[in-house]
């Protein structure tokens, strides 16, 4: 409504002690998130993938982008794309040729794998009704992933995670982007996935570190969420680092589920609230990670960071010792080494803290477990006692070395 009188010649020239108008309005996107889980989903009478693809409008357009180190463990996956493709004209047309990027945490340091994916994009004519189908790591996954959201604003994108670590967490996760800065995910966007289909056959061409990354994970979701699952892992770690396929689909399934029930019904999808529960041991995980220069997988830095948090807990008397060594031991017989030699440099890990403050937007939060199930937020941290926590973990990873030497 106008407030302008016959007097004022700027009848919309707005004053601080005035204002011309306060609208506002509300709206809610419904998002849907789905999660399939299958092995061999590119055999072409596996109905899960073309099961996705919508009725009716002829068949889907669709461009595949793969991660580079998992076509050379094996070779034969663009054709089998091409094949699964051409073995179903109804439902799918492939755009293009299958694009091969670079795998690994290099595909998110800069712009190739972003532009390759954009680039592919818009010579395929990809529009918002569209698919992008990719196959490939946790860092491929971001790396797509934010390609995908950003091109047309936003075009279907079909997740086949190919590492445990994928399939547990990053793709089931909303969120999308590359590092720049020196900082982990900086650019990046929240946006969920059309549909993640784990394809479990996948995990066996991993090599150990990789097989057993994502392990990680689900201590930290099963500390947080699930004491019967914290349980089930310490009974079956040695199973899973003797690479027993049934318990990691199991294990990866059910982590899976945790990941995507927090983000369904945690209330705070797209982390606008302070809390960020799931991060718990990744603070500093972040900043090993970068610090290591990228020689530390992202599950093996949170096994650390685990360590560490924990570590500082049970020094500030909220964890009892004993969840503290099963955690570790657990841990351990799945394989982790849980130290490293960056952890010398206590300050420029303990920067890590600001990092992450800074990342989460005003104040620090930083969620721990008194026991399984049982998490506690903390907004203030006692960095002489950090630093100790940080000293024993690296004291210990000294001493098991030299047992194990
Ligand atoms: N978006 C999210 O919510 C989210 C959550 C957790 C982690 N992440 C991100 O995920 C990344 C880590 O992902 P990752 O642990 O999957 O590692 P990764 O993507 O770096 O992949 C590890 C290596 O395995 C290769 N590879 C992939 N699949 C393979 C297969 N089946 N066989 C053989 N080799 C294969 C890759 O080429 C790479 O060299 C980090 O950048 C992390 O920040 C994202
Ligand atoms: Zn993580």
């Amino acid at each position: 409504m106008s407030t302008s009188s016959n007097q004022d010649p700027h009848p919309f020239e707005l004053h601080s002690s005035r204002i011309a108008g306060d609208d506002r309005g509300r709206f809610d996107v419904e998002w849907s998130h789905r999660l399939l889980t299958t092995r061999d989903a590119l055999d072409p009478s596996n109905p899960v993938l073309t099961g996705l693809l919508p009725e009716g409008d002829g068949p889907a357009r669709l461009l595949a982008v793969v991660d580079r180190g998992l076509v050379e463990a094996r070779p034969e996956l663009p054709a089998q794309i091409e094949h699964w493709a051409e073995s179903n004209p109804a439902a799918v047309r492939l755009v293009g040729d299958v694009v091969t990027v670079n795998g690994g945490e290099q595909s998110k340091q800069d712009f190739e794998v972003f532009e390759q994916t954009t680039r592919a994009i818009n010579d395929g004519g990809i529009c918002r009704k569209s698919f992008v189908l990719v196959v490939g790591g946790g860092a491929v996954l971001d790396a797509v992933g934010y390609a995908a959201a950003s091109a047309h604003r936003g075009v279907r994108l079909i997740r086949m995670p190919s590492t445990t670590l994928g399939q547990a967490d990053a793709g089931v996760g909303v969120k999308n982007g590359i590092n720049a800065y020196g900082k982990k995910n900086f650019l990046g966007v929240f946006s969920p996935p059309w549909a993640v289909v784990n394809d479990t056959r996948l995990l066996t061409s991993l090599c150990d570190r990789h097989w057993r990354s994502g392990l990680s994970e689900s201590v930290k979701v099963a500390l947080l969420k699930d004491p019967a699952f914290f349980d089930l892992l310490c009974s079956t770690a040695t199973q899973l680092r003797r690479r027993d396929l049934d318990v990691m689909e199991q294990v990866v399934h059910r982590t899976a589920l945790l990941h995507m029930n927090h983000i369904v019904e945690g209330g705070d999808a797209f982390e606008l609230e302070i809390a960020r529960p799931l991060d718990f041991g990744h603070w500093s995980a972040h900043k090993l990670e970068q610090m290591s220069g990228f020689e530390l997988a992202h599950g093996e830095a949170v096994a650390i960071g685990l360590s560490i948090d924990l570590a500082y807990g049970a020094m500030m008397g909220l964890v009892p010792e004993p969840v503290l060594r099963r955690t570790r031991r657990c841990l351990r017989d799945m394989g982790f080494t849980l130290s490293h030699a960056v952890l010398a440099d206590h300050e420029t890990l303990l920067e890590g803290l600001r990092e992450f403050r800074e990342h989460l937007g005003g104040r620090l939060t930083i969620t721990l477990v008194r026991e399984a199930g049982d998490p506690v937020d903390l907004h203030e941290i006692d960095l002489v006692v950090m630093r100790r926590a940080i000293e024993a973990i690296q004291q210990a990873g000294v001493n098991e070395s030299s047992r194990a030497g």
